[in-house]
Parts: C-alpha cells; structure tokens; sequence
C-alpha cells in the first residue's frame, strides 16, 4: 500500500507540468548515436509518446547521417562535410532522399507504431512543407525560405505524431537536402513552439569541445552568436537553428544529451534541466 501511494506521488509530482505543456507545441530533433543504438531508440521514441499522450503537440524531425554515409559508402561515394553540414552532388541527393525519407523516417514510424504510437511520416515536399532556395556553392543543398505548417496542424488535429525528413523542395518542385536540425529550428520558430529540443551525443554546449565539465546551462539569444564563433562542426548548425526558432517565435531551445536515458522526459517534466538551454534575452 505505501509503495503504491509513493508511486501515485511520484507520478503527481507531473502534474504542474502536464498542466503547463498541455496542448503546447514542441519540436524534438533527434540525431546522433543516440538514434544509432537500437535500445536508446526507443527510450527516447517511448518518451516522445509519453510526451503526445500527456498531451504535448510532439513533431519529431530526425537525422540520420551514419546511416546515410554507410549507404553513400556502400553506393561507391564519399560523403563530404563543411562546417558540420553536407555538400551534396544530385548523386547524394538521391541517396539522401532515399534513405532519410524513405527508410530511416518509414523505421522510425513502424517503432512508434510497435510501442503503441500512431505517426506519420512525411518530408518537406509533402504538402509543400518546406520550401527551399539553392545555397550557392553547396550543391543540391538548401536554406528554408518558408515553412507551410498546414499539414502539421491537420496532423496534430488528428492525433498523429508527425515524423519529418529534412528534405525541401524549391519552387519547381526540385528536391534540396537541408541540414536537420535547421529545418528543426525554422519549423520550431514557425508553428511558435514552446521548445525547441535538440538531442545529441554530446551533454550540451561545451565550452571546450573535450571538456564535459565545460558545459554552457544557460544561453542567451544576445551571446548566441559569439559561441557561435567557438564551436566547430555539427554543434554550429545546431546553435544556428536554435537561433532561427527564438527569433522566429520558439520561446526556448534545448541541446540535450539523448545518450541518457529519459533526458527529454527530465528536461521537461522536472526543474532541474540538463544540457544547455538557450532563451531570448
Ligand atoms: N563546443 C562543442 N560542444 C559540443 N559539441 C561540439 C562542440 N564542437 C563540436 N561539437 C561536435 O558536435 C557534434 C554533434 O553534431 P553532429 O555530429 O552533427 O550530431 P547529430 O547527429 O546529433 O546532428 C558532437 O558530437 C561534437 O563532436
Ligand atoms: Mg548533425
């Protein structure tokens, strides 16, 4: 009896922030070697609908780079990075569509559908999602021009999580790869989410890239950029695109280890919050 009442208290403890996300956005981007480990997969899959039952309006964009390197490898390429994103040829392009779009996004809907979840999986080119401009010296690589969040909301409406490839399209319709956690921080802004969650294999900002314990909690959107000149590689796209959800209309952004089990139930459901939170100033 008392192990029951202690569990029913536990479970109380929720209820300020049940209360306070019910029926709020959050877009959850999901990368990293988190995704890569078949056993954190899904920890982190059941927190997300764990989040959707309590009533959080959940939209999950994913990554997914090791495993398109390994198909790019496999296919005779060699995938090619700057500054934490891909240069992409037409080749890759394709590569990257088929794979992102049409397996990593398709197993991830079939695991939540496993644990008793229902999703969606769609890219940008669904319903005009995401619409895109080639950048200029990256191949088929694009920067978002507009987000059409329709589909989201008919979605949402419906009680479907829905899952995002980070595949645009420009005006004629044309496939663009973007990187993920961009499109993850201008669907963020757009739909004006509550938060805007990153997780990745790292424990946050760090100050120093080799020092864990050089951990940034706290960001303002006023010293965002000048982080931004110290860290290197896929933690760049990342500050950017928590910089594009504050300014577009995201109240707040997250980059979180998805290594630790439950960290996204942590985050939000307890005061302590873990990893680095970036907020307007
Ligand atoms: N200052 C920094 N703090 C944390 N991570 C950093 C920093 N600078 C570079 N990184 C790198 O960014 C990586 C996360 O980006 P990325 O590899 O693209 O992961 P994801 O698959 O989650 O997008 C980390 O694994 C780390 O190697
Ligand atoms: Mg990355």
């Amino acid at each position: 009896m008392e192990d029951l009442k202690r569990r029913a208290e536990v479970l109380m403890e929720a209820l300020p922030y049940i209360r306070r996300f019910w029926g709020k956005k959050m877009v959850i981007k999901y990368g990293g070697s988190a995704m890569e480990d078949p056993v954190m997969r899904d920890e982190v899959l059941r927190d997300i609908l764990l989040l959707h039952l309590v009533g959080v309006k959940v939209v999950l964009v994913h990554g997914g780079g090791i495993e398109i390197n390994q198909w790019m490898r496999k296919l005779g390429k060699e995938p090619v990075f700057l500054e934490g994103r891909r240069i992409t040829d037409e080749e890759s392009l394709a590569i990257v569509e088929m794979v992102l779009a049409g397996k990593t996004n398709k197993d991830l809907v079939a695991r939540l559908w496993k644990l008793g979840g229902k999703a969606v999986g769609i890219s940008g080119k669904d319903g005009g999602f995401l619409i895109a401009r080639r950048k200029e010296g990256w191949g088929e690589v694009g920067e978002i021009e507009r987000v059409n969040p329709h589909i989201l909301d008919v979605l949402m409406e419906e009680s479907y999580i829905p899952v995002i490839s980070s595949i645009a399209m420009d005006e004629e319709g044309r496939g663009l790869n973007v990187n993920a956690d961009t499109a993850a921080g201008h669907i963020a802004g757009t739909i004006g989410a509550e938060k805007l969650l990153i997780l990745s294999d790292v424990p946050g900002v760090l100050e120093e890239e080799d020092k864990e314990e050089s951990l940034l909690s706290l960001i303002k959107l006023g010293e965002l950029e000048g982080i931004m000149g110290k860290v290197s590689g896929g933690m760049k796209p990342k500050l950017e695109a928590c910089k594009i959800a504050l300014t577009k209309g995201a109240k707040s952004a997250h980059i979180i280890d998805g290594r630790i089990p439950h960290s996204l139930l942590m985050e939000i459901f307890t005061d302590k919050g873990l990893g680095t939170m970036i907020i307007k100033d």
